[in-house]
């Protein structure tokens, strides 16, 4: 099971019209004792979290969402926890007919620019155990006229690839749904196929950045853990489990 008190999602909806980052406040609640499956929705962001410290532009039209879980399993877990959301919203978007690309490790890509990006943040207590858990989800539903020019041809949005307005609370129900399945899964790995399957970075030139160093091979599949396994071309292969990958050609 995934939760110490087996609840599922969604008890406790807490909705805002604007926040700094849904993840800030969630990783706040959670400290406060708030229970697993709290969800918190923001119609915009004025600080939104990205990875590696970056920011995510978060303005009216996205779905910008945190849930806190109280999970049973190790830290080592964390990327799979990554991936499972990845997953879970490329589900819900096919739901509508949308198949977009999952990119190693939490972005997601539809006609080459990212859509959705993925923000899974830790709390531990004093003895190192992983006390919870919050994933948050930026999803671009509509349009945003005041795009920065640097992220135009890196960034999309739904409506605008494919003509369908999508309800923000619906599509956030249904990822929810997937995601507390393959979370309860997590064991299965019943999320790694679906993971795999739409891939947008198996079969792709990418240049990994690791602890200041940067190598360039071919990414060629994913190991049970969810790290990227590369080949370079010696013919030698690594496995990835941190730092970036990006493909040969795109902007750092
Ligand atoms: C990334 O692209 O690097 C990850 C972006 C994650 C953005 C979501 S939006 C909801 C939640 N709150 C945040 O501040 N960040 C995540």
């Amino acid at each position: 099971m995934l939760s110490k008190d087996s609840s599922n999602f969604g008890g406790n909806f807490l909705f805002f019209k604007e926040v700094d980052s849904t993840n800030r406040l969630a990783k706040e609640l959670a400290v406060q004792g708030a229970k697993h499956g709290t969800v918190l929705i923001a119609d915009r962001q004025t600080a939104g979290r990205g990875r590696l410290g970056k920011t995510f532009h978060s303005p009216v039209g996205g779905m910008y969402l945190s849930v806190i879980i109280r999970p049973d399993f190790p830290v080592s877990d964390m990327m799979s926890v990554t991936a499972c959301t990845a997953a879970a919203v490329f589900c819900a978007l096919q739901d509508y007919g949308i198949s977009p690309k999952i990119k190693w490790v939490n972005d997601l890509f539809l006609n080459d620019r990212k859509i959705c990006g993925i923000l899974c943040e830790g709390g531990f207590s004093q003895t190192g155990h992983l006390d919870y858990l919050v994933i948050g989800i930026g999803l671009n539903l509509q349009k945003d006229e005041n795009l920065p020019h640097e992220l135009q041809h890196i960034v999309t949005d739904i409506a605008s690839e494919t003509g369908q307005v999508l309800c923000r609370n619906d599509i956030a129900a249904s990822i929810l749904r997937h995601l507390d399945r393959f979370l309860n899964e997590i064991h299965n790995r019943t999320f790694l196929e679906i993971y795999t399957a739409n891939s947008y970075t198996i079969g792709k030139q990418v240049i990994i950045t690791h602890q200041g160093t940067e190598r360039t091979g071919l990414a060629i599949g994913y190991t049970q853990d969810c790290g990227l396994i590369v080949r370079f071309q010696d013919g030698s292969e690594a496995v990835i489990r941190s730092g970036t990958a990006r493909f040969t050609g795109e902007l750092g």
